[in-house]
Order: C-alpha cells, then structure tokens, then sequence
C-alpha cells in the first residue's frame, strides 16, 4: 500500500474543469454491471490546457472517446485511483467512457453494491469512483440522466433522481428505464436502485398547490411497516413549508429502505436510501425510540433537499454546512411534534457521552476539519452533533425570525451552489447586521470549552455580578486557542423561585438596559468574547440564585460555583425545564464521583438521603411531564462519569451507578411500584407524547425495580413481559429480566429469539441487549453470538448491534484481562477485509486507551498495534489506529 496522502483544507482549488451535463447508462448483469457515460466538459478558464484528473477505484476501464474519437493507451494514464487526460482539448468537449464493475462482489457498501438481491447505490463521500471515472468532488455539479436496464423478473423496478421519462421492454426478457433529474448536483447525490420492491403511495400537496407523489419502496412483505414513515415524511415536508417556507421542488419523492447500510440513510436527490431500521415499524416490533429515530431520520433527509442538496458543500471539510444545520433541522422538528424539553435533554446527552469524549481524545477535530485522510471517518459526532450545536448558537443569539432571516439570505445567495462555512455565517450575520465577533472560532478549534463562573451579591448596591473564565483545551495539532465567542443564557430567581424581572446588566463601561413597556425581561443571553470577563446584573434586590445556561445555550462543560442547596432549589424551581433536569444531573455527577473516589479507598458506600429524597419529590410530582421525570431520575451514563476522572476507572464507576441504583430501588421501592401500575399503556399502540410518556416513567422505574434481587420484581416483570402488547414494553420488560444473571434471564432471552426469529430487525435489538450486558464475563457469550445463525459480518446493523453494543459495556469491553480487547481486535481484523468504513467505526472504541491506568492502557495499545502490523490495511483503519496511537 502507498503510504496514505492527509489531504488539508488549506489546499483547496477550483478544479480546472467543470461538467455541465452527465448521461450514464448502467445495464445491470448477474455477473458483471457496464457503465457509459457521456460528460460535456468545460474548462474553467477559457483557454487553458491543463490535465483532466478523474477519480476511478476498482473500475476496469473498457473504453474512452474523447469528441467521439477514441484514445488510444499512451492518450491517458491509468493507475489505480485515477484516469488522466494529459492534454484535453482546449475549450468545451464531450467525454464517453465504458467501464466494468462487479456490485456483487461490493462488501464495502459504497459504490453500486448488492442487498437482499437488489441492486442499489451509496456515493457520499466518495462512492461515485467506485461506479465510473468521474471529477468525484462535491463543487462539480452537472446535469444527469440516467438510463437503466436490466432483467425484468429479476428487476422489475427501476429508479434513479427525478423524473421518469420513458421506459419499456426491450428483447430478451430485459426492460429499461430513463430518468432525468432537472437539478445539477454533485455526484454524491446520484442514486440507482433496481429490484424487486414494492411501494407504499401517497400524496402531499405543497402549500402553492404542487402535488407530489411520495412513494416508500421496500421488499413486499415489509410494506404494512412503512405507515410510520409515510406520516413521518408528511409531516417533514409540512413543516419545513411552515417554519422555514421551504417547499418541495420536484414531483416525486422516493425513499428506498434497504438492510445492508452502512450509516442511517441518504438524501440522494428524490431517492433517498435508507437503512430499513429507519423506515420500518410496526408497534409490535419497533420501540417508541425506534418510532422516534425514523420521524428524525425522515425528516433529517427530506430536509436536506434544501440544506446540502440545493445548497451544497464546496469540499468536504465543509460537511458540518449541511450536517450540522441539517441535524439542527430535525431536532427542531422533532421538538415541534413532541417535548421540546426532554428532545433538548435527549440531545445535550447524547453530546456529553460522545462528543465531549471524542472532543478530549485523539481524534479531536474542529466542526470542520483542517485535514482527514479518508473523509468516511470525518462522519463524526463533532460534525453532527457540535455543529447542530453551533447552528443552534445562531438561533440563540438572533432569535427566531432573526435566525430565519438569516436562512433565506442564505438561500437566497446560494441557491444550486456548492458552499463553505463562511458562506453561512456570513448570511446569518448580513441578513441581521449582527456583530459576531469571534463566532468562526466554532468551525476552526477544536476541544470542549471550560467556561468557570462565580457569582457574588452586593447587598449595599443592589447588584449581582457573574465572572466567567474560558478555557479552550489543548486538541492534537492545535496546542494554544483563541478565546471563544459564548452565548450564555442566563435567570435570575428569586427566594419564592420565581424569575426576577432584569433591568440592565453592566459589561465594561455599557450597560445594556432591558426596560421594555410590554414584557417584563426573565432571561437573558451574555456573550462571552474574552478570556475573563464580568457582567453585572443592577436592580438586584435580594440574592438571587442565577440559572445558568438556560437551555444548553453553548456546547462547553460549564463549572460553577452552585451549591448543593442552590441545585436542589433549581431542581424545583427552575422556569427552564432544561436546568431543572440539569441540577438534578449536577447533583447525580458529584455525587457519582465522591462515591467513586469512596469505593476506590474502600469506603463503605452511603447514599446522600437528600438526594432520594430529591428524586422522590420528582417523582410523585403530577405537574411534570412524564418523560421529563424519567429522565430527570436517569442517573448519567458511566461513559459521562468516566469522562470527567483524571484516570477512568470502569469498575469504579459501574459498582457506584449500580450501587445508587439499588439503593434508589429499594428506598423508593413503593413508588415505583405504583408508577409501573399507574402507566401501563392502553391496549392500543399511540406514537404521540402522552402516551410514549407513560411508557417510559414505567419503564425507567421497572428497570430501577429489577436491580433489586426480590422474587416479587421478578414475578413483575415476567407479567409486564408476557401482557406487553408492543415492543417497547415487550422490550423494557426483557431488559429488566436480563439485569441479573441466571435461568429466569437465559429462558426469556431464548423465548424472545424464538419468537422473534423471522425478523431481523428484532433480532438485532436481541443481540445488542446482550452485546450490552454487565453480567461477568460477557466476552464469551459475545464471541458464541458471532456464530449465530442470524449474525452476519457482512451487515452493518448487526455488527453495529453485537460488536458495536459490546463496545459500549464499560465493564467488560475494559475487563481488567484484556479480553475485551483483544476480541475487538481480531473482529477489526477481519471487518477491515470486508467494509473498511465498518471496521474503522469499531476501531474507534479503542482510541481512548489513554484514559484508563496503565495495565489496561498496554492491553489496548498492544491491540492497536498488532492492527496497524496488519497487511493490507484500509485507509480508513490506518487513519483510526495511527491517530490513537499518535
Ligand atoms: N449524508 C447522510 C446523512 O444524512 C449520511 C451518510 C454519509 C450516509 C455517508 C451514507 C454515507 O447524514
Ligand atoms: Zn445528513
């Protein structure tokens, strides 16, 4: 292998030239795939002769024509990742190439690969290369058709991008298909499917009056699944026309759910591709996360129709320009048809145990990236998730018809462009006349912020002063940082916990006073720009106790100088119902950690009796939402604890959750019992907020139930497991019995596989149950799983079920022998052989090797190496385990 090429933002150039039109014709064989293209080329600067690069991987090169002439070997060079034309013809020119590929023989899951006997493609990042030779980069936009033709038993439908224009038979039991898509785009974007599928129709109208046909493809008997994902996509397409006045631009949309899949799913232009976990459901086989997940993911794609594909990326250091704000998208969304509160809960956790640790570790990256060696591993939680962050951060500070301003000027500018970063910011703060200071930070450094405050009362002046500190951490590659521009959203309560009204606050010589005539001011949001910096609050007249953050107003680990009594006041208190739920986490995480540091001296563990007695008032108090009480009793996940210790320490941490779960149990034990009887659901399955509230306080409470060793639970939670009447009962139930080791758990576990065989998706929820557990000694069972009759290597969803939930058990992926280890190790190993994009997600599950004490530091790094000793190593691994390494 060539040593792999880091390729660096800073090095970005227009490329030399451009491709107007694009028309492929794909005849699609059993043994083999030909592709024709025919591109009209032009160059960027009249006149110019400079060589025409094109990107080819795994093609075998048939033909090449050249203005209808064809070149001769010695015309072009050809190596393994590039075809080149060393002196094009000057000025506008037509280029056809014949290629060869075998999506059979595709594991890797990119480029036109097979599944379930389908045939269907997957080009972002860089899967186009693997199809035909093309410029394959996003700022090359053209105009495509499409002609297909295959088998017609074999195949009977055949879809790509926009609109059918003409099909029929054709001899030899063939038929044909040609599409035309009447936008340009990248070739990311191209999409072809062809198989054996059936739809499910339906039609929206758009708000001027467009019908447009919707249609969900799936295998036959999957069709009565895609109910949920029909009014997902409705539902989607609505409220992008009535928040953002985005409309739909074609009059077809397709989604196609295939099972193998290496990520969630694609917005290829009208024909999104989805993993069939996220369109599936039926209530008997999908839970209500899963219900959840497909309206996200649905509305996720859609929304990309203006949000990546419309407007698009110039490279892919900028991914974070669709990403970020796509993901900002359909958290929105998704807020607007349930909780906005407990979506804002479930989003800032998910920040906190994957991106704050991915954030301090070696793979540390900004929003957008400076450098990568294989895009696929830039897919990142830092992308997604921080850059939804850093959208979220615009809104914060223009509010809401600012930030929509800023959205049509962006549009309005950049419609069927390919775009940066400094595009969107620079719309966002034109369409305002903002002062944004050092806001672009956000896309340039990486690390989690530290921002500390303390706060003091002036009982003589009446004022209340907060000072903020910021501190940006040391990131690989980027030692010192420039002082970050942070919107802190902040209350003032009062002694009866009331919101104080704000007057002004003081900042360096301005004050900036609130008076309004028509609404008293209860919050506020101070901008950070500097290194140290004070703000005071006048008219302040008695202390107040601040609520800080409001919301998760900025992506940073925020310390202050709260005491206990004041987060015990906010957790009842507090207007925010995100803070509220925030104290309570405050409250969980310190006193995880001093138990922590109790068990690691051997001290007898006690629980804190204010803090029961804190989650006993949530818990029986009938004005709150039921979601939010059970995430507000949710302790933090140990990942999140293991973050915040100078040496993570897995045992540690899980005796301690474990131990204050137990202890919750058996202190609350009867109110728990009364929530499990007072919210079981009704017969029929509802997907609305009410009901999924209901079903997750008594989940979360018969979970807290069975950790207690008591024969009584355990008699409960068979009844809760054989009345369940939809999945996400049937689930918890399963879950809670599988907590303890022993033949209760080994006779539901095998009474579920059997019920449940026929179906796939279930299957996998199956295995990753196990995959998860904390039972001793899980490594075996994980390992006799790998020889399954329902494991496959080969697909995604149940490497990412089975390894991937392995990864995820603090205790047994860390065992102290190594054998956790060593057995991700060797999976890698034969992953990278058959999905390199697969096995690096894997590999990453190491990377943090640092963090542990030094035995089980040598066990990983000795894993890491033998991988990197491996012959023949993807890119995408060596890029992983080199960094981790580093
Ligand atoms: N662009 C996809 C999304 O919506 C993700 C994806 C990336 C899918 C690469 C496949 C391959 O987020
Ligand atoms: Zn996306």
């Amino acid at each position: 292998m060539d040593a792999p090429k880091e390729i660096f933002l800073k090095d970005y150039k227009s490329p030399d030239y451009y491709f107007d039109t694009v028309d492929l014709k794909f005849s699609l064989g059993e043994e083999k795939t030909i592709v024709a293209s025919k591109i009209t080329v032009f160059p960027r600067v009249e006149g110019s002769s400079s060589p025409l690069d094109l990107n080819g991987v795994d093609l075998k090169l048939i033909l090449i024509k050249v203005n209808g002439k064809e070149l001769k070997e010695g015309d072009y060079y050809l190596d393994s990742r590039h075809l080149t034309l060393p002196s094009p013809p000057s000025g506008k020119f037509t280029l056809e190439i014949v290629n060869e590929i075998q999506p059979q023989k595709n594991t890797s899951l990119e480029g036109l690969y097979k599944s379930s006997g389908n045939f269907c493609t997957q080009c972002e990042a860089e899967g186009f290369r693997k199809i035909t030779f093309y410029q394959d980069r996003p700022d090359i936009m053209a105009k495509y058709t499409c002609h297909i033709e295959a088998d017609k038993s074999l195949y009977p439908v055949l879809l790509s991008n926009g609109n059918l224009i003409e099909q029929g038979d054709l001899e030899g039991g063939k038929h044909y298909a040609v599409w035309e898509d009447p936008f340009k785009k990248p070739c990311y974007l191209f999409a072809l499917v062809a198989g054996q599928l059936e739809s499910r129709d339906d039609i929206f109208v758009t708000r001027s009056g467009r019908q447009v046909s919707l249609r969900i493809w799936t295998l036959a008997q999957d069709v009565p699944k895609t109910a949920h994902a029909m009014y997902s996509l409705k539902a989607a397409m609505k409220w992008d026309e009535d928040v953002f006045g985005l409309e739909y631009d074609l009059d077809l949309f397709n989604i196609v759910a295939v099972p193998d899949f290496n990520m969630g799913a694609m917005e290829n232009k009208s024909l999104n591709i989805f993993n069939s976990r996220l369109v599936l459901a039926s209530p008997e086989t999908a839970s209500d996360a899963d219900y959840a997940a497909i309206l996200g993911v649905i509305g996720h794609e859609y929304f990309h129709n203006w949000t990546g594909n419309r407007v698009t990326c110039r490279d892919w250091f900028q991914l974070s320009l669709k990403e970020g704000l796509t993901v900002f998208r359909d958290q929105e969304f998704s807020s607007d048809m349930g909780s906005r509160t407990v979506k804002r809960i479930a989003d800032v956790s998910r920040l906190r145990n994957y991106q704050f640790p991915q954030d301090a570790g070696p793979m540390a990256h900004p929003v957008r990236p400076h450098s990568y060696i294989k895009m696929d591993n830039f897919y990142t939680v830092t992308v997604y998730q921080k850059g939804a962050e850093v959208v979220r951060m615009y809104k914060t500070l223009l509010g809401t018809q600012g930030f929509r301003k800023g959205m049509n000027l962006y549009f309005k500018r950049h419609d069927r462009q390919a775009v940066t970063c400094e595009d969107f910011f620079a719309a966002m703060r034109d369409a305002n006349d903002a002062e944004f200071a050092n806001f672009l930070h956000w896309y340039s450094q990486a690390g989690t912020p530290v921002v500390k405050v303390t706060s003091s009362y002036n009982a003589n002046a009446h004022t209340f002063s907060l000072k903020f500190s910021q501190e940006v951490p040391p990131t690989p590659g980027q030692p010192v940082k420039e002082p970050m521009f942070i919107p802190v959203a902040v209350g003032l309560l009062d002694s009866s916990g009331k919101d104080m009204h704000l007057s002004s606050v003081y900042h360096y010589g301005t004050l900036q006073s609130f008076v309004s005539n028509s609404q008293p001011v209860l919050s506020t949001v101070l901008r950070l720009t500097k290194k140290e910096e004070e703000f005071v609050f006048c008219d302040i007249f008695e202390r107040p106790i601040p609520s800080l953050l409001r919301g998760y107003s900025a992506p940073i680990r925020l310390e202050s100088d709260l005491s206990d009594s004041d987060l015990f006041f906010l957790l009842a208190h507090d207007s925010d119902e995100f803070n509220r739920w925030e104290a309570g986490q405050l409250l969980a995480r310190k006193l995880m950690l001093s138990l922590v540091a109790d068990f690691q001296q051997n001290k007898p563990l006690a629980l804190n009796p204010k803090f029961v007695q804190g989650l006993r008032s949530i818990l029986s108090d009938r004005s709150l939402d039921k979601e939010f009480i059970a995430k507000a009793i949710t302790l933090p996940a140990e990942g999140e604890i293991m973050d915040m210790m100078e040496v993570a320490d897995p045992d540690a941490v899980h005796a301690v959750r474990t131990f204050i779960r137990k202890e919750l149990a058996s202190q609350l034990k009867s109110e728990f019992l009364s929530t499990v009887q007072n919210n079981r659901s009704s017969k029929e399955y509802v997907f609305d907020h009410l009901n999924m509230a209901r079903r997750a306080l008594k989940n979360v409470a018969l979970a807290y139930l069975a950790s207690l060793e008591d024969p009584e639970i355990t008699e409960l939670a068979l009844h809760e497991y054989n009345t369940a009447t939809n999945m996400t009962d049937q689930f918890a139930a399963l879950a809670a019995i599988a907590q303890k080791p022993g033949k209760t758990r080994d006779d539901v576990l095998a009474d579920f596989c059997s019920k449940w065989q026929h179906d796939y998706l279930v299957v996998n929820k199956w295995f990753a149950l196990q995959a998860m557990s904390d039972i001793p000694g899980n490594v075996e069972n994980v390992h006799n799983l790998l020889n399954h009759p329902a494991f496959d290597l080969r697909n995604p969803n149940k490497v990412y079920s089975l390894i991937g939930g392995f990864c995820g058990s603090p205790v047994n992926f860390h065992a102290k022998d190594g054998s956790g280890y060593k057995f991700l190790g060797e999976i890698v190993l034969q992953l990278d052989k058959l999905n390199p994009r697969v096995a690096s997600r894997m590999v990453s599950a190491f990377s943090r090797w640092r963090r542990f004490d030094e035995s089980r530091q040598k066990l990983a790094k000795a894993q890491l190496e033998m991988i990197m000793s491996a012959n023949g190593l993807s890119e995408n691994v060596f890029e992983i385990a080199s960094k981790s390494l580093a």
